[in-house]
């Protein structure tokens, strides 16, 4: 009797905590369930679809591209190339808040800038994914376009010349022609002692530019057979082609969209921890980042002002301001506001923002949260220290002019969620991007920074 009674009051405990095991699986597959279910919801309502690039250029057009992005040849005085600052070690930027260009010398934090140079007035931002067709604009300004009607627009207007593949062939068209990042200046003496022949062209001369720097490869006899291999019957090459190369490199190379975050979007439920899905519920819902960073790009093509605090020699004719769109519309209303950046692999692409102001993750997260705040307490030091007497006085409401900047209070554990999403969209792949880099280029010269 008494066994029997002890047996019954174990089994009936067994019982009972079966039933509650069985009871806590369920809540928490309930929970798993709804927390992909709303999560679910919420980016069928806003149209989230993986993002896709499409990357089918001819190996040939990328070699030449390749080439040429590495190759400091491009550059007035010999000494930067497109991957001084948009290096594969460097998560295709620089490292830097802002770049050093022509005159410098190293690479990422180690890179010094030349004696009597401006710093570039801003950060240089990552090339990946560029040739995703939700791009409208390239630069933080959005100074390069593409219009409804394809057509393209560049700061070289009318002189723009036809037959651009893309919209990131039309912008490798500029960076040449800058004075400061790689055209150099009048009476500039380049690395083998030579004068420097395009800082001599008159600044809105944009085509005789390009036809100097094609003149400088097509001494080259291997640009030569590059050209020719990468536009078979073709026999006279011009800065279109080079665009078009470097542009297709760029693309080719520089495509992740292997995140687990696309994968989640694609339809893989376990792609995502639990955190990181918290966070996209808070991305996408109560924290409000999706009304800017939207869609597959995680970006709306559209300018916003967020209250960066204003850092560096300024731009135009804002200097020592940079007053960001406005530069190009003349609209008040653009007053510094600069492109929404794509998020994607944003975790590797620091330092962040238009001026690079800040170089953590967490950092600009916490401003996007509350710009306001973030300007109005903005902690220079995060800054290499020849970068800190850059930062400009003005407060937060000088910046915000009257704009309306919303703030949104969230705990501690979900700003930690929302940095989860964040990580969640690096492609593992991107973060070895060595293979990219070739054995050496055309001219011969120097790889190494
Ligand atoms: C001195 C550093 C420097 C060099 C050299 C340089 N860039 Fe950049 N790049 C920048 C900066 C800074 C910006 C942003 C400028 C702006 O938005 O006003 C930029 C913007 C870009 C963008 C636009 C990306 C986007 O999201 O809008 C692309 C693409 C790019 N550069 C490719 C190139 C190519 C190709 C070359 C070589 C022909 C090159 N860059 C040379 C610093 C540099
Ligand atoms: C009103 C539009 C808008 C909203 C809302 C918004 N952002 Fe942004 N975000 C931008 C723009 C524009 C920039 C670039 C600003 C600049 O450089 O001056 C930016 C920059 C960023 C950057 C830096 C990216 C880089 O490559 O430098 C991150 C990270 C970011 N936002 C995350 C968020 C998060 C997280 C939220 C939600 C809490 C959010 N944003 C809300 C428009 C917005």
């Amino acid at each position: 009797m008494c066994i029997s009674r002890r047996i019954t009051i174990r089994l009936s405990l067994l019982l009972i905590s079966m039933g509650l095991l069985l009871l806590g699986v369920s809540v928490l597959l309930a929970e798993g369930d709804s927390l992909d279910t709303a999560l679910r919801r919420m980016l069928a309502e806003q149209n989230v679809s993986p993002l896709t690039v499409r990357n089918d250029f001819s190996p040939e057009l990328v070699a030449l591209g390749q080439a040429l992005f590495f190759d400091k040849v491009l550059s007035g005085n010999q000494d930067i190339s497109c991957a001084t600052c948009h290096h594969p070690l460097l998560a295709t930027g620089d490292g830097l808040s802002l770049s050093f260009g022509t005159g410098g010398k190293g690479l990422g934090a180690a890179r010094m800038m030349g004696v009597g140079r401006t710093l570039v007035p801003r950060n240089a931002p990552h090339v990946f994914n560029l040739g995703a067709e939700e791009y409208q604009f390239m630069f933080w300004d959005g100074r390069v376009a593409q219009l409804a009607d394809g057509r393209i627009i560049t700061p070289a207007k009318e002189q723009t010349p036809d037959g651009l593949l893309n919209l990131v062939a039309a912008q490798a068209l500029f960076p040449i022609t800058s004075i400061d990042e790689m055209r150099g200046r009048p009476g500039d003496v380049d690395v083998l002692g030579h004068a420097n022949d395009l800082a001599n062209i008159p600044d809105g001369d944009f085509p005789a530019m390009w036809e100097a720097v094609m003149a400088r490869l097509l001494a080259i006899p291997e640009y030569v057979q590059l050209f020719q291999s990468a536009f078979p019957g073709k026999t006279a090459f011009d800065i279109v082609d080079y665009a078009n190369a470097i542009g297709a490199f760029e693309i080719q190379a520089y495509t992740f969209t292997e995140s687990p975050w696309n994968r989640y979007v694609a339809g893989d439920d376990a792609a995502l921890s639990d955190e990181a899905k918290q966070g996209a519920l808070l991305f996408f819902g109560e924290a409000g980042c999706s009304s800017c960073h939207s869609g597959a790009l995680l970006s709306d093509q559209q300018f916003h002002n967020r209250v960066v605090p204003q850092l560096g020699p300024g731009k135009g004719t804002g200097a020592p301001f940079d007053y960001g769109r406005m530069l190009e519309t003349g609209d008040g209303e653009d007053l510094f506001a600069f492109r929404t950046p794509s998020l994607h692999n944003v975790a590797l692409t620091g330092p962040w923002m238009h001026n690079g102001a800040f170089t953590t993750l967490e950092a600009a997260v916490r401003h996007e949260l509350d710009p306001e705040t973030g300007c109005a307490l903005y902690d220079v030091t995060q800054l290499l220290p020849l970068l800190q007497p850059e930062v400009l006085e003005m407060s937060a409401a000088q910046i915000m002019m009257g704009t309306q900047i919303g703030r949104v209070e969230l705990s501690e554990a979900e700003i930690q969620d929302l940095i989860a999403f964040l990580g969640s969209l690096t492609d593992p792949a991107a973060l070895n991007l060595s293979h990219t880099l070739p054995a050496s280029v055309p001219s011969g010269l120097p790889l190494a920074d």
